[in-house]
């Protein structure tokens, strides 16, 4: 894939050297995200951050990767605070934001609406989470986390066992996370979920017409043992056609350190793309889990951050200069007497 100029909008886009590539520069960006050192190498670009969705890690992390190269960030964080309340197209909104930016990340509730913005950008677009359909970034920073858990325990991604548990109809970082996976060889999915909210059909499809094995279990514990990844999702209320109908399926599946005991693996590995929904109700990752070393999900949005940096660095052309463009950090980067 060339990454220069180019919209970053499916994980589809992704083939085995690619994503090599994404992780070299993200493991060669590592110490400015871990503020050992500082670079410039974007002073002077402008990022317009466009969520039109709530989001936390995502939006942050998006814009933070874009300071920490150097670069400026604008954004815009509610469909009712920007001209698309007015009527605006997305195609008119797109031709004149590409001109005040040099980037665009973008989150739009509608499924194909990232890309449908892109065709009218004259600026490179990132998907940042379009609907129910693809999260391409949190897939990349998924991915990336994985590779980094399995090196840690001596594995590869080829033969990798994972159980997706939770929302997987809705759930659009799954749904990337699955594709991108099919890369690699033999994989087994083991899908943990509600029948009502099964994996889409076009994606178990797919994955088995690649070779993979998709298995199914309506049984928590059944799935998610023998595996090396547990990726656990939250109900995705937002994405129900009523409160009552998403409500009927919150805490259903509820990982916490006693089950996991009993029946993962010792080194399996938990995930989640976050938020985890903490209410009383669901508690799909329970806190109880914090002092398990498996549990990745602070791991996860770290490297975030890193593998967003890499995206930018890639799409705009300046991997190879970071380096040129480095200075030692000035200030006092910890916490004193962090608990
Ligand atoms: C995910 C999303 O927005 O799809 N969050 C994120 O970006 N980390 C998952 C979710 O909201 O459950």
């Amino acid at each position: 894939m060339d990454f220069t100029g180019a919209d970053i909008l499916s994980v589809n886009q992704f083939d085995r050297p690619s994503i090599e590539r994404v992780f070299e520069v993200a493991d060669d960006l590592r110490p400015y995200a871990q503020r050992k050192r500082i670079t410039r190498v974007l002073q002077g670009a402008i990022l317009s951050n466009m969520f039109f969705e709530p989001s936390t890690r995502t939006r942050i992390s998006f814009g933070s990767a874009f300071n920490l190269l150097g670069g400026e960030v604008r954004e815009t964080t509610e469909v009712s605070a920007s001209s698309l309340a007015k009527g605006e197209s997305l195609h008119d909104t797109a031709r004149v934001l590409s001109g005040y930016s040099d980037v665009i990340v973008m989150r739009h509730p509608e499924a194909g609406s990232v890309a449908e913005f892109a065709e009218a950008s004259r600026v490179p677009v990132i998907n940042a989470g379009d609907g129910t359909n693809e999260h391409p970034s949190q897939a990349l920073l998924d991915l990336y986390t994985i590779s980094k858990e399995l090196e840690t325990r001596g594995r590869q991604i080829d033969g990798l066992r994972i159980a997706l548990v939770g929302d997987l109809r809705y759930g659009r970082a799954v749904h990337s996370l699955c594709k991108l996976l099919a890369v690699y060889n033999s994989v087994h999915y083991k899908r943990v979920s509600p029948p009502e909210l099964a994996l889409p059909a076009g994606i178990v499809e797919e994955l088995r017409q690649r070779g993979h094995e998709v298995s199914v279990y309506h049984e928590l514990e059944e799935g998610i043992n023998q595996v090396d990844i547990l990726y656990v999702t939250r109900t995705q209320e937002e994405r129900f056609p009523t409160q009552e109908e998403a409500d009927r399926y919150r805490g259903l599946f509820r990982v916490n350190q006693a089950i996991y005991t009993k029946h993962c693996e010792p080194n399996t590995v938990i995930m989640h793309p976050l938020p985890r929904d903490s209410r009383a109700k669901a508690q799909e990752l329970d806190d109880d889990l914090i002092h398990n070393p498996n549990l990745a999900i602070f791991r996860q949005t770290d490297n975030g951050v890193i593998v967003r940096m890499s995206l930018f660095a890639l799409v705009l052309d300046v991997a190879e200069q970071v380096h040129n463009h480095a200075q030692p950090v000035t200030w006092y980067t910890a916490k004193r007497n962090p608990r």
